[in-house]
Formats: structure tokens, C-alpha cells, sequence
């Protein structure tokens, strides 16, 4: 029997789907909602001082035929008063006692963090998170992502918090910074009982051709944004291994955010290493309700695997995630294409010729088009079964025996690796490439 009930740094909740701090969170209504709906917790949208929002807000990248597939804001913190919020919050725990009520702060000096820290514990918060990532407007003015990418004023912010504070601490870091682990190991040594990750990127999602202003526009200008939703989760799922992997950051839990929106996301991030999930723009874009579908996938994910609870399987792909040098030099895979599934339409030649290792051979029989693989020229890129539109027409097969295996760290290590420019341990020496004047016979 699957138990999705989590206790995330002490924080409990009946299953590990939160709501991230932003707009589903921003009041007691929506909140209650959700929790209708199936979500285990909520982090509120972020406390502060209340600011002034602009109009418009938000931009988009749509792909193709996919809206949303990046999402980008360029909103404040919470612009209603606190008093509001703080009556809210205990409404919601009224209703929702076993359900985790997360509050998210940022405010600027010491002063300011005790007193909102002691307002949402009296309002019966089950935990605080530290924003320390909005990307902008709040960076302009000393706070978000300006202390996320400053380590020791963020070590001393969560020193403040974890002094004032008697729930669990949540730090919630910026990706805007090039080691993540940096501001990870400032906040695990301020003491933070907890690490949420990631905010938003900060970004540019399009211009205006006619008034050539980014989007969103504000009479006619814009600024960066924060960039989230489907695009964002490969970033955001390095940042965590990055995270899961360190051996002190690793010791306290992890909440997964950037780009969840169904049971698979949630399962990739928990077995990277997070225990909990927060979900922003999936819910902006289809409403609470897609809760179900997690719910239900998750579910019978767990039962198929047999696991009992989320922390079976929490982290089990982190010993499968390596560096580049660890990886065997010898394993060597190339491409086949099943010629029953095969519709003739070239995308895998033309990847192959134009952008790979010209390993695909076109038909010259015009009535069967199916195109051919020329196993010598093939590197086992992988690019033509990423193209090809039809599922698993193009597979990669296995073409060494498994016997002979070595690492770049062990070639290294053997004094056996390419140490000048023409040196003939190179990887590409004897493999075909055709003369630079067949360009032009095609
Ligand atoms: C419109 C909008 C407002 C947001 N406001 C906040 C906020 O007030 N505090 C915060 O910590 N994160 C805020 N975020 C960031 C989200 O909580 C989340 O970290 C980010 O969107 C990545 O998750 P997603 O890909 O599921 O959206 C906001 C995001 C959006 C799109
Ligand atoms: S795997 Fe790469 S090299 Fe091999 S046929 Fe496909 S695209 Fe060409
Ligand atoms: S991309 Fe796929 S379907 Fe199209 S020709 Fe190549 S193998 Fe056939």
C-alpha cells in the first residue's frame, strides 16, 4: 500500500505536491482550493513589504504548437498588506491542519526578518522559506537573487532566520549564479534546515518587431524577466543532482522546483535526490487539477516498483549520474532503422548528412524510400532517432561486447590520451568523412 505522506525537514504534509510561492499561492482562496483539489502544501507568495506591480506581467515562449513552453514574469513580491495574508494563512491551517503551510519572506534588514518571522509563526505557518531568488526588481533593491548570488550575505540572512525562527527553514536559492553548490554550502552552513530549488532564470523571451520592445511591455518598454515552466527543468534537475550529490548540502532535505507538470517530472526529481515537489507555471496554465494526474501516476509508479513511500526510491539515479570522464570509452551503439515502422520521409537523412557524420544512406529505389545506415560511418550520436517522427523506428543497438571497458580518468591516468594536435590517439582518426568538393555534386 503506497503512503505519499511526507516530513520534509519536519515539515508534514499528506503527499510531497506543493504549491511554489507565486500567483496560485497568493491568497487564502486559492490556497484552500488546492488543497481541495490534492495538493499536500503551499508555499505562500512571497512576503515582504508590500510593493506596486506593473501591467503587463508576463511573456511566453510558444513553441510550435505549444504554448507556455517557457514562461517568463516580471512580478514583485506580494502587493497585499500583511495583515491580510497573516489572517488567511490561519484560516487555511484552520481548515487544514495536517496540510503544510509554507510561508515564503523577503525583507531587507535583521529588524524586518525577526518581525515577519514571529507574524507568520503566530498565524501558524509549518515552515518559512527564504526567497532569495526573484531575478528582478527586488535584486535592484538589495534583495532576491542580489543575496542568492552573494553566498555570505545569504549564510548571514539565514543565520538571522534560523535565530528567529521556531518551523523549519526553507532557503529557496537563484540559478542565476554559476556554481550553484556555492550558495547550497552557505545556506547548509547558516544552518537552513532545508534547500528549495530552482527560482526563475533571468531572461529576455522575445521583442516586438513593430515597436521593438521585450515582452512583457510596459508602455512601450521591458526588462528581464524570470524565466520557468517546461523549459527550465532540465536546468533545474542539474542544479539538484549538483546539490544531491555534494556530501554536506546533501544532508538536509530538498524541494525539486522548475518545469513540473506531471507524475513523470515529479518521479525524475525525486529520484535526483528531492523530497518534495513545488509547481508554479503548470498550475498557472491547466489550474489545480493536474494534481490528479500526479497523484494517480505516482501512485502506480510506486506500486509497480513496490515501493512504500517516496523515500524508497528518493535519490536512487544520483549514482547513475557521473562525470564526463568516468564514462566507458568502449561502449559503442549505432543507429537501425525498422524499415516496417520506416515512412520514408528523409528527416534522418538530412539530420545525419547536414548535422552529423553523413551515415545514412538515402534509397535510390524511388518506390521504396526507406533510408539505410552505414554502420562503419555511424557514431552512435543518437541524432537521427531523436529526429525521426516515428516512436522507436530508429533504435540504437549495442555493437560491442561489453568485454573491454576504459575511461577517459583511466586513459589519463595510463598516459594514453591525445597530447598535441595531431597526435594519432585522437578519437576521429581513420573515420570517413566525405572530400569537401562532394558538396558540391549533391
Ligand atoms: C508569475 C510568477 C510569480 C512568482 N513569484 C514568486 C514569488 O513571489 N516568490 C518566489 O519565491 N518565487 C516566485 N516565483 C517562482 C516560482 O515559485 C518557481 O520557483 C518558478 O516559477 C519555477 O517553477 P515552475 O517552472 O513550476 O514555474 C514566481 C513565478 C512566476 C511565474
Ligand atoms: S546515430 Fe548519428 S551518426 Fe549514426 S546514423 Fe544516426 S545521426 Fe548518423
Ligand atoms: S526519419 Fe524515421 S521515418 Fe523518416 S526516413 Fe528516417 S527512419 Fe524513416
Amino acid at each position: 500500500m503506497v503512503d505519499l505522506s511526507i516530513n520534509f525537514a519536519g515539515i508534514k504534509a499528506p503527499n510531497p505536491f506543493w504549491l511554489a510561492s507565486a500567483p496560485p499561492t497568493n491568497s487564502g482562496y486559492q490556497i484552500m482550493k488546492a488543497f481541495e483539489a490534492g495538493w499536500g502544501g503551499a508555499v505562500w507568495k512571497t512576503l515582504g513589504i508590500p510593493v506596486v506591480n506593473v501591467s503587463s506581467r508576463y511573456g511566453s515562449v510558444n513553441y510550435r504548437d505549444t504554448r507556455m513552453m517557457g514562461f517568463n514574469n516580471i512580478e514583485l513580491i506580494t502587493d497585499r498588506p500583511l495583515a491580510d495574508n497573516l489572517r488567511e494563512i490561519e484560516e487555511v491551517k484552520k481548515y487544514f491542519p495536517n496540510h503544510a503551510v509554507i510561508a515564503s519572506l523577503m525583507v531587507e534588514t535583521r529588524k524586518e526578518w525577526i518581525q515577519i518571522i514571529k507574524d507568520v509563526e503566530n498565524a501558524g505557518v509549518d515552515g518559512i522559506e527564504l526567497n532569495f531568488g526573484c531575478p528582478h526588481g527586488m535584486c535592484e533593491r538589495g534583495m532576491g537573487s542580489a543575496v542568492g548570488q552573494e553566498p555570505e550575505v545569504l549564510k548571514t540572512i539565514v543565520e538571522w532566520a534560523k535565530d528567529a525562527a521556531k518551523v523549519p527553514v526553507i532557503t529557496k536559492l537563484t540559478p542565476n549564479i554559476s556554481h550553484i553548490t556555492d550558495p547550497g554550502l552557505a545556506a547548509y552552513q547558516g544552518g537552513t534546515d532545508a534547500i528549495s530549488l530552482i527560482n526563475t532564470i533571468k531572461s529576455i523571451v522575445g521583442i516586438d518587431l513593430d515597436t521593438y520592445a521585450p515582452y512583457p511591455i510596459v508602455d512601450g518598454k521591458g526588462t528581464n524577466g524570470g524565466y520557468c515552466g517546461p523549459a527550465v527543468k532540465p536546468i533545474a534537475m542539474n542544479m539538484l543532482k549538483d546539490l544531491a550529490q555534494h556530501p554536506e548540502i546533501s544532508k538536509i532535505p530538498l524541494s525539486g522546483i522548475g518545469g513540473i507538470e506531471t507524475w513523470r517530472d515529479v518521479v525524475e526529481f525525486i529520484l535526483l535526490g528531492a523530497t518534495s515537489i513545488q509547481v508554479c507555471t503548470a498550475v498557472m496554465h491547466y489550474g489545480f487539477g493536474i494534481v490528479r494526474e500526479m497523484d494517480a501516476g505516482l501512485r502506480a509508479f510506486m506500486d509497480t516498483k513496490g515501493y512504500h513511500t517516496i523515500y524508497d526510491f528518493a535519490g536512487l539515479a544520483l549514482p547513475n549520474v557521473t562525470e564526463w570522464k568516468h564514462l566507458d570509452l568502449k561502449y559503442k551503439v549505432i543507429a537501425a532503422i525498422n524499415p516496417d515502422k520506416c515512412i520514408g520521409c528523409d528527416l534522418c537523412y538530412i539530420a545525419c548528412d547536414d548535422g552529423a557524420h553523413q551515415a545514412i544512406a538515402r534509397s535510390i529505389d524511388l518506390k521504396n524510400r526507406i533510408p539505410s545506415i552505414i554502420e562503419e560511418n555511424c557514431v552512435g550520436c543518437n541524432l537521427c532517432s531523436l529526429v525521426c517522427p516515428v516512436e522507436n523506428c530508429i533504435t540504437m543497438l549495442r555493437k560491442d561486447d561489453g568485454t573491454a571497458h576504459v575511461t577517459w580518468a583511466e586513459r589519463t591516468n595510463a598516459d594514453d590520451i591525445p597530447t598535441s594536435f595531431n597526435d594519432n590517439r585522437a578519437g576521429g582518426i581513420g573515420h570517413f568523412v566525405p572530400k569537401p568538393t562532394d558538396a558540391l555534386k549533391s
